[in-house]
This record gives C-alpha cells, sequence and structure tokens, in this order.
C-alpha cells in the first residue's frame, strides 16, 4: 500500500495505491458522511469492477450510471445526461461523484463534478494503466467538441484517487500497452529509479506482475504529482509531461483517432523527438539506442517510417504548443531531463521524420 499527495492547500488529496484487495475502510473514509453517491463508468468497464466497488461503499443512498464507452462519452449530451440524473436524485452539495474507469470516464465526472451547483466533490477510481498513471492525476477535467479534444473543461481536483491494480487484469493489449507509453515517459523526462526499474524488470512488466505494477505506478504518479503540483495551470513546467506529445498528437490525428491508442502514438512520438534531441546534439546515439530499446523491450512498436514529416506537418502546427506561431518542442538531454524549447532546426524535424 502507498500513498502520494498531489495538490496545493485546500485542493490537496491523496492518492492510494493498493494491489488485489480493495481498501474499503480508507474508501469509506474519504467519501466520509456524504449522503448520496453516484458511481459514473461505461460499458466496456466490466461489470465485476463496477460491482466490486458497489459493494465496499457504506452508504445506504449508492446508485450506478453506465455511459457508453469511448471518446463519444465526453459530450454534451453524457454531460446533459448526467445532470439530469443528478437533479433526479436530488443530488446537493454534500453528494460525491466517483469516476470508474478509464480517462474518458475521469474527464466527464470531473467536468461534472466541477460544474455541478458550482462545484461538488469527486472521487477518481482509474481502472485502466493510462488513467491510473496519468488522467486521474492532476485535475484536468474536459469534454470534447466538434472543434476539437477537451477544448472545454475545467482544472478541478479529486477529493481522493483509489488505484487498484487488480482492475488491470481484465484490460485488453492494447489499452495496457498505451499506458505503458506513459510509463516510458516519465522514465525519460526525469524518473531515473523508474527507468532502471523498468529496464530490470520488461518482463515482468509484459506479464503485468502485481509487485512490479506498484511500484511503477506509484513512481509514474510520484513524478506526475510533483511536476502538477509546482503548475496546476500549465504555465511552465507542466509542459514536459507533453515529452512525445507533439509529434503523438499529430500522428493520432493523422490516423483520425482511429487504429492506434494514444500511448502507442506517444511512444512513437518520444522515439521522434529523441531522434530530434540527438540530430540537435543534445543526447548520444547510445542514448537514442536507449530510449529505443525500452519501447522495444515492453512489447510496444517502434517503427514510425509510415509517418512522414510531410503526412505530419499540418497537424504539428495546429498542437497547442504553438505559441505566437513558433512550434514548441519537449526535447531530452543527456542526464535524460526534458525541457520545452523552440530553439531547433526544422530540417532536423525532418530528417527525424524519414
Ligand atoms: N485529464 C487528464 O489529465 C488526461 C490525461 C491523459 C488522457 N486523458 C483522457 O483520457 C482518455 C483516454 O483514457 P483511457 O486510455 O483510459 O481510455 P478509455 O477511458 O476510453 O478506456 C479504454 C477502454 O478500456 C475500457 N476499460 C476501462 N477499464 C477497463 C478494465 N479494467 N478492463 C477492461 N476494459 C476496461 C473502457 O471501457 C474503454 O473502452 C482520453 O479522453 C484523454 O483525453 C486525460
Ligand atoms: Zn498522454
Amino acid at each position: 500500500m502507498a500513498e502520494i499527495s498531489a495538490g496545493k492547500a485546500s485542493s490537496k488529496y491523496q492518492i492510494h495505491i493498493a494491489g488485489k484487495n480493495l481498501p474499503k475502510s480508507v474508501l469509506n473514509k474519504h467519501i466520509g458522511k456524504k449522503n448520496k453517491v453516484l458511481i459514473i463508468s461505461d460499458k466496456g468497464v466490466p461489470k465485476k469492477h463496477i460491482d466490486s466497488i458497489k459493494s465496499i461503499i457504506n452508504n445506504k443512498n449508492k446508485h450506478v450510471l453506465i455511459l457508453e464507452q469511448g471518446e463519444k462519452s465526453k459530450s454534451f449530451s453524457s454531460f446533459q445526461e448526467i445532470m439530469n440524473k443528478l437533479f433526479e436524485l436530488n443530488f446537493d452539495r454534500s453528494d460525491c461523484l466517483i469516476g470508474l474507469g478509464g480517462g474518458v470516464v475521469g474527464d466527464i465526472t470531473g467536468f461534472c463534478a466541477a460544474t455541478f451547483l458550482r462545484g461538488i466533490d469527486y472521487i477518481q477510481i482509474p481502472t485502466t494503466l493510462l488513467s491510473q498513471v496519468d488522467s486521474s492525476v492532476g485535475g484536468k477535467t474536459a469534454i470534447n467538441v466538434p472543434q476539437g479534444k477537451n477544448l472545454i473543461g475545467s482544472f478541478y481536483n479529486p477529493k481522493f484517487v483509489l488505484i487498484s491494480t487488480s482492475f488491470l487484469k481484465t484490460l485488453p493489449k492494447n489499452e495496457y500497452e498505451s499506458g505503458l507509453g506513459e510509463v516510458i515517459k516519465y522514465a525519460f523526462i526525469g524518473n531515473k529509479k523508474l527507468k532502471s526499474i523498468i529496464e530490470e524488470n520488461a518482463s515482468k512488466i509484459v506479464k503485468r506482475n502485481e509487485g512490479i505494477l506498484k511500484i511503477i505506478i506509484e513512481e509514474s504518479i510520484k513524478t506526475k504529482s510533483k511536476i502538477v503540483t509546482k503548475d496546476e495551470k500549465e504555465n511552465g513546467i507542466r509542459a514536459i509531461l507533453n515529452f512525445g506529445h507533439t509529434f503523438g498528437h499529430a500522428i493520432e490525428a493523422y490516423e483520425k483517432y482511429r487504429n492506434i491508442t494514444h500511448g502507442a502514438a506517444i511512444t512513437l512520438g518520444m522515439i521522434i523527438a529523441s531522434k530530434v534531441s540527438y540530430f540537435e546534439g543534445h543526447i548520444k546515439d547510445y542514448q537514442l539506442d536507449n530510449v529505443i530499446n525500452m519501447i522495444d523491450s515492453l512489447g510496444l512498436k517502434t517503427d514510425h517510417s509510415k509517418y512522414k514529416y510531410t503526412n505530419l506537418k499540418k497537424y504539428m502546427k495546429s498542437d497547442k504548443k504553438v505559441s505566437d506561431g513558433k512550434l514548441n518542442l519537449i526535447l531530452i538531454n543527456k542526464k535524460f531531463n526534458a525541457f520545452k524549447t523552440s530553439k531547433f532546426k526544422n530540417k532536423n524535424i525532418i530528417k527525424a521524420l524519414n
């Protein structure tokens, strides 16, 4: 069992990492004396996970709302559906939402909690590896609109985050690998302990060994919570969490958000960004190999030859990391620390995407 804290002062919250036994008393302590609880989940989350959480909640007044699975549930219509449910159940500010699912469920639940009656408590119980190491921590909540993903939302911290490795057993392979992409990211943006743990335990990680999963989740969250607590509103250091994301987002957009998971796209993005770092002279050739070998050792794809500069160019230009018309990149240095820069030669991007 491990507990990590994130957030500042009054919006501070605990992140609890458990193994296969769900910590009933800890969850109930954080729900507290709330009258009503609404668990929000989606159709892709196995029913047994929903039942297991529902069964350990002490409150008598507990309800479940199941959304459709996928990005379409981060929408105005799901927002409306959840709001209607909250009014129907007579929710007030002393009640609580629980987002039980992946990042989709977490983001829409957080956005509803932030806006219903100008803000009610919510608890994140992330069930995908990606949501456990990334989206459940940091307080970003959002919905999608036709103009783009995550364009409407707010920064609103949860009251508590409960993580259990037991949920990960049922996760499809591509979703598991998607989360591993973000774990690898933390290893190359400054968490050297995590980097050695992955290097020494690649096969156990591939086999989803529970003990090692707890450790890599804990290390990933430590890095994320340290960064987001320093920079809650994304004005500075938080940008390094986007290592691999400028190219990754361009790949996802080029693929029309089909056929490739976010983690798989940003993994290729990290390789491309590392190549740019190498061509710019920030890292040595063996360090570039180090990045590629780690990704390969976890069974993730490393071949990005399908994505040429001409294909990705227009999507990179519309990335939110463009400020004053200048593209910023997150690159890495010899010490495997990430930094944001607008100083690089475009020819090195072209070379990396060849
Ligand atoms: N708020 C943030 O800071 C932040 C950060 C990163 C990503 N995100 C958002 O997170 C979303 C992606 O999250 P995701 O990768 O978790 O995707 P997701 O929520 O769509 O989950 C992936 C799939 O796995 C299913 N699933 C969930 N738990 C499962 C389990 N235990 N066993 C089997 N299947 C399970 C889901 O039903 C879904 O079909 C995106 O919308 C992205 O914008 C937000
Ligand atoms: Zn990401």
